[in-house]
C-alpha cells in the first residue's frame, strides 16, 4: 500500500488522456507482430478461406506482395504455410523435404524480393504433407511416433534453411526435435538461424480454421492429444520451455495466444527468455465473429487483445489481424 483516500486518487493520473498516455506502461507496435499466411499453388491466385473471414490463400506472386506490404506497415516476420496439392500429400509426408515444394519456391521469392528488409518464419510439422493430417510419421496402430518424427522433421527444417529461412518454428511438439534440428542447423554452418520453438503448444478446440486453411482438417482422423499438451497443465509447459531453451532454442512460443496468457507470464517469469504468442485462427474467428454480430468494435478488440499480450511479457505476437493492427497502429 502506497496511500489512502483521499491522499491517494487513483483517478486522478486517469483523468485526461495526456496524463493516461504518459502513464502507460505497456506499448504495442507494428514491430511486434508476425503475420502468418497461407500459400496455394498457381499464379495470381486468392483464394479466400471461409472460416477466416478477410484472410485468403495466395500463390508465390500474391505472398510476395503480402511480404512487400508487411516491410511497408513495418511488420517485421512472416510465417509461412502451404497449401499442398493433395496429389502431394503422402503417409510419410515426404513433399515437406522437397527442395522445390510450394514453401521453399515461397520463401526464396520472398527472399529475392525483401532481402534482410524481413525475416521468414517457417513451419516444422508434416500436418500440411500428410495424407491423415497428423504433424508426424504413424506406426501400425496410428500412433504418431517420435523419433522416426524427429528424422523427418531435421530434413524439412534443413529444407526451409536451405531455401532461406531466417526462423525455424517447429510446432510438431516431439519430444528432442529442438536439439536434432538445432545439431543439424550448426552442422549446415547455419550458425544464425533461429529456432523459435512452438514450446507449449496445446491440443486445443482453437485451431479448427487454420486446418481448413492448409487443407488437413478434412484428413485428420482423431486428435492430437499424443503429442500436444493437456490445457489443464501449466507447470508441464514450464518442463516443455526448460528443455526447448536447453536444446538450443531462441525464442519460445504460447498457443493457443489469448486463453493461455497465465502460461506466457509464468514462462516470462520463470526463464526471462524472449516468449512470443500465437493468436490462434479460432481466436481471430471469434473476433471476427463478434464484430460481425454487432457484439464489439473489431478495431478495439483487436488492439486490447494485442495490449494484453505485451502485458502478459510476450515479446511479439502471431496473429491474422497484424496487417489491419498495423495500420492502425501507424496512424
Ligand atoms: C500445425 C500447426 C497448427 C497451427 C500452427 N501449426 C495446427 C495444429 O496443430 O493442428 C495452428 C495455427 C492456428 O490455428 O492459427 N502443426
Amino acid at each position: 500500500m502506497t496511500g489512502s483516500y483521499p491522499n491517494t486518487r487513483l483517478r486522478r493520473t486517469r483523468a485526461t488522456g495526456w496524463s493516461r498516455a504518459l502513464h502507460r506502461e505497456t506499448l504495442v507496435t507494428p514491430a511486434d507482430l508476425i503475420w502468418p499466411m497461407f500459400v496455394t499453388e498457381g499464379s495470381g491466385v486468392e483464394e479466400p478461406i471461409s472460416s477466416l473471414p478477410g484472410v485468403s490463400r495466395w500463390s508465390v506472386d500474391g505472398i510476395v506482395a503480402r511480404a512487400k506490404e508487411a516491410v511497408e506497415l513495418g511488420i517485421p516476420v512472416v510465417a509461412l504455410f502451404p497449401n499442398t496439392q493433395a496429389d502431394r500429400r503422402s503417409d510419410d509426408g515426404a513433399e515437406a523435404h522437397n527442395p522445390d515444394n510450394l514453401m521453399c519456391r515461397a520463401i526464396r521469392a520472398i527472399k529475392d524480393a525483401c532481402g534482410d528488409d524481413i525475416g521468414v518464419l517457417t513451419d516444422v510439422a508434416l500436418d500440411p504433407y500428410t495424407s491423415h493430417g497428423q504433424d508426424g510419421l504413424l506406426d501400425d496402430k496410428g500412433y504418431v511416433t517420435n523419433d522416426d518424427t524427429v528424422a523427418v522433421l531435421v530434413d524439412q527444417a534443413i529444407n526451409q534453411a536451405e531455401a532461406g529461412a531466417d526462423i525455424i518454428a517447429p510446432s510438431d511438439m516431439m519430444d528432442g526435435r529442438i536439439r536434432a534440428i538445432r545439431m543439424a542447423l550448426e552442422m549446415g554452418g547455419h550458425h544464425n538461424i533461429q529456432i523459435m520453438s512452438y514450446a507449449a503448444k496445446y491440443a486445443s478446440a482453437f485451431y479448427g480454421p487454420f486446418r481448413d486453411a492448409v487443407g488437413s482438417g478434412g484428413l485428420l482422423k482423431g486428435d492430437k492429444k499424443s503429442y500436444q499438451m493437456d490445457p489443464a497443465n501449466t507447470d508441464e509447459a514450464l518442463r516443455e520451455v526448460e528443455l526447448d531453451i536447453a536444446e538450443g532454442a531462441d525464442s519460445v512460443m504460447v498457443k493457443p495466444g489469448m486463453p493461455y496468457l497465465d502460461i506466457a507470464r509464468r514462462v516470462k517469469d520463470a526463464f526471462g527468455v524472449p516468449v512470443f504468442a500465437y493468436q490462434v485462427s479460432g481466436e481471430y474467428a471469434m473476433i471476427e465473429a463478434a464484430a460481425a454480430a454487432g457484439a464489439g468494435d473489431r478495431e478495439a478488440l483487436v488492439l486490447e487483445t494485442l495490449l494484453a499480450f505485451k502485458r502478459a511479457g510476450c515479446s511479439g505476437v502471431l496473429t491474422y489481424h497484424a496487417p489491419l493492427a498495423a495500420k492502425l497502429l501507424n496512424g
